[in-house]
């Protein structure tokens, strides 16, 4: 049993690391243990809670660490449960899915005044991109690399969330995605992790506020730990296998971010890892979470992924299951039904021992007291509040206004784009009236009645005649709708193809082989084309599409993913030149699928190709299509024109505690006032390890009115050239770096320097 344990330290490059003992033998922290800040509040809350845990009963303590959902919104298989008894008995610390300031008090009610302690239940919610009002898709809000609009989102999905009763959202999706077939690449920030930390940072902050005690802020939770993302085949659910290395460097940022930034849960993830499905993995929870990163929150599994150590065949049983799954770090079971049968016995024959119950207790019923739950559990229960707070003027204007900053302009040809005033447009496609897939998957409360289409929007901006036809549907290969269509575009001045993804094509359990146009779209663009008339192919999608195709058929493409409530009116926005796109790509677009897995900061290899000779023999690369994407990570045009000059570092050397200033000149050339996202990235040559080929290391988002030219600088320090090295220690290594700054990934070197320990 050691020895298992020490393979799974190492696994996770964890064997360096001051563990001498494996988790599922050791003691953990001793309970209950004081919060590590002891304010005035967290005092009080922790006298509370450890009188509290003095009066429970072991069925009582193991109670609060089970969660159900209701049966109205499942979000994953459950089995029926009699959610009344078990609430009245005491067996249930949380609910998910109860939405509503009615219906979360009638439950609230039954943990409150027909228990024999009254402990309120906490309640959770997938408040994913917007409550009630809408916000693009997670990937779309990436491409925005607008923290302060992100941040902005969740402060207002976290106020009409917590007006409706709930006190804890299952978000930030932190998993870093380099395979565009997974379908939960739409709900996390794309394949960067500098940038995935950043995002992580501004939506826990957004959500939980500086005072969890305010009932309009919630608890946000990082999900899903960890790697989830490296589904091999991009298959969802599936097996992962990463190099310890590799979840250092690329998968655990965003996590320790939102660790620092004061996160106040984590969710294990489905996947096994290396070998040992995350929900029963002390390595990361035990150790690395609890141990080296000091999280003092809780943890609760994924939706029945503790009963799911039995199909991954490491647990023989449920009972097994619950034993692994506890021991390694996991407090709460979400929908598992693992901990309430089992766990007392396992206490009781001494398997589980009883001070984990109570640490495991203890953080849950510390969240509760944060939220100050004890002084009043209906402080989230006001049907007023709950009326005004929704969808408000100012929080469709926010919608707005991250929708338009997360559109990207990959192509504009013969300036289609913006449209010319007064001109006939052919409004065509399957998206362009829709309002179900505006709003995405994970839309929570949000309602296809409350958005506004591009249909509607372009007719109430009234930007010239309007001549709609649908053409075709997204998926299927009826035709039947492409004669209007092109009679359509004939009759007008400019066609405007509003194409892509359904909605449900993309979230869980939903990935795909294909990364094309689905049905017969690609088709209805070619004919649209044929007919003479400048197309603008805008398009809806969860994920990177290959677009190789629809680049030769369309003039300008705008990537506007699902844009959520107000996404017509932000689209409508840029199409008809009242802002400037200003969004740039958050994770690489490849050129075919088969190059997939493609990202930015890959490896040089030992052969590397040499991009003018792309099928040179004996090169690392393809027969077939090159190496290069179809568009490159930080990617996005502008109708602005901007112009980088000054490039200056500060000094040719940085040295421990020192600091290395990078700074340069932006210039608005263009027509129009334009947002800029200013990227720095960083290549370390030569390592213990290979080091990727440029990391992103700072960006900065500007505006700039019409010749307007500004400076931005970005600071550099030693830690942020840190990388794990031979010996699995995480620090920078001595050595020459070189420095790119620019509009997106295929920056220019701008100059270089030397890290210098001595
Ligand atoms: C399963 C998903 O993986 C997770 O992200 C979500 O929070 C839970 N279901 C609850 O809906």
């Amino acid at each position: 049993m050691k020895f298992v344990s020490s393979l799974l330290l190492l696994s996770l490059g964890l064997a360096s690391q001051a563990f001498s003992a494996p988790a599922t033998e050791a003691a953990p922290a001793p309970m209950p243990e004081p919060p590590a800040i002891l304010t005035r509040n967290e005092a009080v809350h922790h006298a509370r809670v450890v009188d509290l845990l003095s009066r429970m009963t072991l069925e009582e303590k193991i109670g609060q660490l089970v969660q159900y959902s209701s049966p109205d919104h499942a979000t994953g298989p459950a089995a029926k449960a009699d959610l009344e008894r078990e609430i009245t008995a005491g067996r249930a610390g949380s609910m998910l899915n109860v939405v509503g300031a009615k219906q979360v008090r009638a439950m609230q009610d039954l943990a409150v005044k027909r228990t024999r302690l009254g402990i309120p239940l906490v309640f959770g919610y997938d408040v994913i991109h917007g409550f009630r009002t809408i916000f693009p898709i997670n990937l779309g809000q990436a491409a925005s690399w607008d923290l302060q609009a992100i941040e902005r989102s969740e402060r207002i999905a976290a106020v009409e969330a917590s007006a409706a009763g709930i006190n804890w959202t299952f978000a930030p999706m932190l998993d870093i995605a380099r395979d565009p077939r997974w379908g939960r690449i739409s709900e996390g920030s794309g394949e960067d992790p500098f940038l995935a930390s950043a995002i992580g940072v501004a939506r826990v902050q957004g959500f939980q506020g500086d005072d969890l005690s305010r009932n309009d802020t919630i608890l946000a939770c990082a999900k899903h730990f960890v790697a989830y993302g490296a589904a091999q085949g991009g298959r969802d659910y599936n097996t992962t296998d990463v190099s310890p290395a590799t979840l250092r460097d690329v998968y655990f940022p965003p996590f320790k971010a939102a660790v620092d930034a004061g996160v106040s849960t984590f969710m294990a993830a489905f996947n096994d890892l290396n070998g040992v499905p995350c929900s029963s993995n002390p390595a990361l929870f035990s150790q690395l979470l609890r141990g080296e990163w000091g999280f003092r929150g809780f943890v609760v599994s994924d939706w029945s992924s503790i009963k799911e150590l039995v199909a991954h065949g490491v647990s023989t049983d449920l009972r097994d299951a619950a034993l692994q799954s506890f021991n390694a770090g996991i407090d709460m079971d979400m929908e598992s039904r693992a901990f309430m049968p089992n766990l007392a016995e396992l206490v009781i024959e001494g398997s589980v021992p009883a001070q984990r119950v109570d640490q495991a207790v203890y953080t849950i019923l510390m969240a509760k007291a944060r939220l100050g739950l004890f002084d009043d559990p209906y402080r989230y229960c006001d049907e007023a509040r709950e009326n005004q707070s929704q969808l408000t003027k100012q929080n469709l204007e926010a919608a707005r206004v991250l929708a338009r900053n997360s559109c990207v302009l990959l192509q504009n040809e013969r300036s289609a784009l913006p449209l010319k005033k007064g001109v006939r447009i052919a409004l065509i496609g399957p998206l362009a009236n829709s309002t179900r897939d505006l709003i995405g998957s994970w839309q929570a409360q949000g309602r296809e009645q409350d958005a506004i289409s591009i249909k509607k929007a372009l007719e109430k901006a009234n930007t010239g005649e309007i001549v709609y036809a649908e053409g075709c549907e997204i998926q299927g290969a009826d035709r039947s709708g492409f004669a209007a269509a092109i009679k359509a575009a004939k009759r007008s001045t400019v066609v405007v193809a509003v194409i892509g993804e359904s909605w449900d094509m993309c979230g869980e359990s939903s990935s795909r082989t294909s990364l094309d146009l689905p049905g017969v779209q690609l088709e209805l663009l070619k004919e649209l084309h044929a007919t003479g008339r400048p197309v603008v192919a805008v398009v809806m999608a969860g994920r990177p599409l290959v677009l190789s195709e629809v680049r030769k058929y369309a003039d300008a493409i705008l990537y506007a993913w699902f844009p959520g409530t107000m996404g017509g009116p932000a689209i409508v926005d840029l199409l008809s030149g009242a802002f400037s796109p200003s969004g740039k790509l958050p994770v690489t677009f490849p050129r075919v699928v088969g190059q997939v897995p493609l990202y930015y900061n890959h490896k040089m290899t030992g052969r590397p190709q040499d991009d003018s000779k792309p099928t040179e023999k004996f090169r690392t690369n393809y027969l077939d299509c090159p190496n290069t994407p179809e568009f490159p990570f930080g990617f996005g045009l502008s109708y602005g024109r901007f112009e980088y000059s000054k490039t200056r570092l500060s000094s040719s050397v940085l040295k421990p505690q020192g600091t290395l200033k990078i700074s340069v000149s932006v210039t608005n050339k263009g027509r129009i006032i334009a947002d800029e996202v200013v990227q720095l990235y960083v290549r370390d040559l030569v390592g213990s390890v290979t080091r990727p080929v440029r990391e992103l290391k700072g960006f900065s988002r500007i505006s700039l009115k019409v010749g307007e030219t500004r400076e931005v600088s970005f600071t550099l320090r030693p830690e942020d050239l840190s990388f794990t090295r031979l010996d699995m220690s995480v620090a920078p290594e001595p050595g020459r770096f070189e420095v790119y700054v620019g509009g997106d990934s295929q920056a220019p070197k701008v100059g270089d320097f030397e890290y210098q320990e001595l």
